[in-house]
């Protein structure tokens, strides 16, 4: 053996010690199977091999399944045939009897969010961490402003998210209405990759907008390309119901959901809905909670106007009976708004789904901790409003949808990620199993049972809303970016690892605006010349 061959042989043998070494600290150093030691990860055998071939599966994407093997290499899908070889250093994994599909796309999520006098107890790595475990491979997060600074906001979160150990992109909220608000969306949508914005219409006093920054709001969206979000809760009338209920001595969690029935988010659902038209522009209602706001949408769509409804699991699969618990720990955990609905809602919502009247499902993940919940135990209005779901969502939305024959395979595909990510103009590279997209990839186990419980979860809320679910269909494998993040209930994940994913404006619930516009200045036979 040469000089060179002595050398290669001790570099082999050193980093073999090394790797031991590594794999000894990686299982040594796990909490809830995360491990924590991420570069010492990168160690693992042909874990981090930047070629990966997914064998034996079930393919699945939103208009086609196929026996398929996947060819992966440097985070992106190579080639989606049956029998691909491959050479020795080639990781394969065996998917064998196994539904092999996009990574989920949660389009709703709050992570590190300051709100209500909290924050959120995710952030960016322990939310993702939890997604990941969960199948989920990218996430939307929505950016609130400082101050009123988009801007500010922008730089804020951007920050935050450096700790990101998978895909994210940013929604931005609009609460303040002046010449730097506009100035700012614009630069956010040219230049920071942002295309769409969230208006609240409700928490009067924080995040609330008035009708007048609706109108403006929706009509620089529709300038711009970006897509215009609400939060339709009639904010004015929640803030009186609010003081109806705690006149009525009604101070506990059940005076939350009390103070603002659903006739109040489809009253401004039907509002948003009405100025989106008026505008002409289109809309996405975020966690659509109720008939009320579904049966607006509904009516809309059939309208021919463009309106995306998403539902979020706590809507799908909840119902509010748990807010009158005695405990109040478990009665705050449920706490959100717009409120869980009594059982019925949820069947309907699911229903809708199922035959595309609403369009993809969200988490709205917003954890707060029981000990932060506690800051409304004399007063439910200074509960922080929010519930998890980041981590659950995939698991819930296959045993409650697809366990339960109302959609096909295809279709959860369709509503976990594709649909968002044609709604947000990132199709094909996210959304999809096809040559060239990005190697987001789970495999579930449609036998496998999986179970819920705050003990087990990875998401960092000491409670959670879904405690004690048992379903079937676990996701055994996650893959984000071409690299096996989640395996044998263990996370694999680096910090600083996940990318910012720009989206561009004019997606497709764009095309053909500029000739209805037309159409529209056609018609108005004005102004009449006398
Ligand atoms: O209760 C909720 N939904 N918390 C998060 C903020 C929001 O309204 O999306
Ligand atoms: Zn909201
Ligand atoms: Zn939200």
């Amino acid at each position: 053996m040469g000089q060179s061959g002595i050398m290669s042989c001790r570099m082999e043998i050193l980093l073999l010690i090394i790797c031991a070494f590594c794999l000894q600290i990686n299982y040594g150093s796990q909490e809830n199977g995360i491990c924590t030691a991420a570069e010492e990860c990168q160690c693992m055998d042909k874990t981090s091999s930047s070629k990966l071939l997914n064998k034996g599966g079930t393919v699945v994407n939103a208009d086609r399944q196929q026996q398929a093997d996947i060819y992966i290499e440097d985070g992106v899908v190579v080639e989606v045939q049956p029998n691909i070889k491959v050479a020795d250093e080639v990781r394969v994994l065996d998917a064998t009897g196994k539904y092999v599909m996009p990574g989920g796309i949660d389009p709703h999520t709050h992570l590190e969010f300051p709100f209500m006098g909290q924050e959120t107890i995710d952030d960016f790595f322990s939310g993702q961490a939890a997604a990941l475990a969960g199948g989920t491979t990218m996430h939307i997060d929505f950016v609130i402003p400082i101050n009123g600074s988009l801007a500010a906001g922008f730089e804020a979160y951007a920050k935050k998210a450096e700790k990101s150990c998978m895909d994210y992109g940013f929604h931005m909220a609009v609460t303040t209405w002046n010449e730097g608000v506009s100035r700012d969306m614009e630069i956010l949508v040219k230049e920071k990759g942002i295309n769409s914005f969230k208006f609240f219409m409700a928490y009067k006093g924080e995040l609330m907008v008035k009708d007048e920054l609706l109108l403006q709001g929706f009509k620089m969206c529709k300038a711009l390309g970006a897509l215009a979000q609400v939060h339709a809760e009639n904010g004015e009338a929640v803030a009186e119901g609010q003081s109806r209920m705690i006149e009525l001595g009604i101070t506990g969690p059940e005076g939350h959901t009390l103070s603002r029935p659903s006739m109040l988010e489809g009253e401004a659902t039907a509002r948003a809905i009405r100025l989106a038209q008026f505008v002409n522009t289109p809309l996405y209602v975020v966690h659509v909670m109720s008939i009320d706001a579904l049966d607006e949408i509904v009516r809309a769509r059939q309208s021919g106007q463009r309106v995306i409804g998403e539902p979020i699991v706590a809507s799908l699969v909840l119902d509010d009976s748990k807010i009158w618990d005695p405990d109040f720990t478990i009665a705050a955990k449920y706490v959100m708004s717009p409120p869980i609905r009594a059982s019925g809602h949820n069947k309907a919502l699911q229903a809708a789904l199922s035959t595309g009247l609403l369009q993809l499902v969200g988490t709205d993940h917003c954890p707060f901790n029981s000990t932060q919940k506690e800051a409304g135990i004399i007063d439910f209005r200074k509960i922080p409003n929010g519930v998890n779901g980041i981590e659950e969502r995939m698991h819930l939305i296959w045993d409650v949808m697809v366990n339960s024959g109302q959609i096909s395979v295809m279709d959860y595909v369709r509503i976990t990620s594709t649909a968002c990510a044609h709604i947000f103009n990132i199709y094909p590279r996210k959304g999809a199993i096809l040559p060239n997209s990005d190697a987001d990839i789970i495999i579930l186990n449609p036998n496998a049972t999986f179970q819920i419980s705050a003990k087990s979860h990875h998401s960092k809320i000491d409670t959670n809303v879904y405690e004690g679910w048992e379903g079937k269909g676990k996701v055994e494998v996650t893959i984000s970016r071409g690299k096996v993040v989640w395996e044998h209930d263990r996370l694999m994940i680096e910090r600083g690892s996940g990318r910012y994913i720009s989206m561009p404006p004019f997606g497709y619930l764009f095309d053909g605006m500029d000739k209805i516009d037309s159409a529209y200045l056609s018609s108005l036979k004005a102004p009449v010349y006398r």
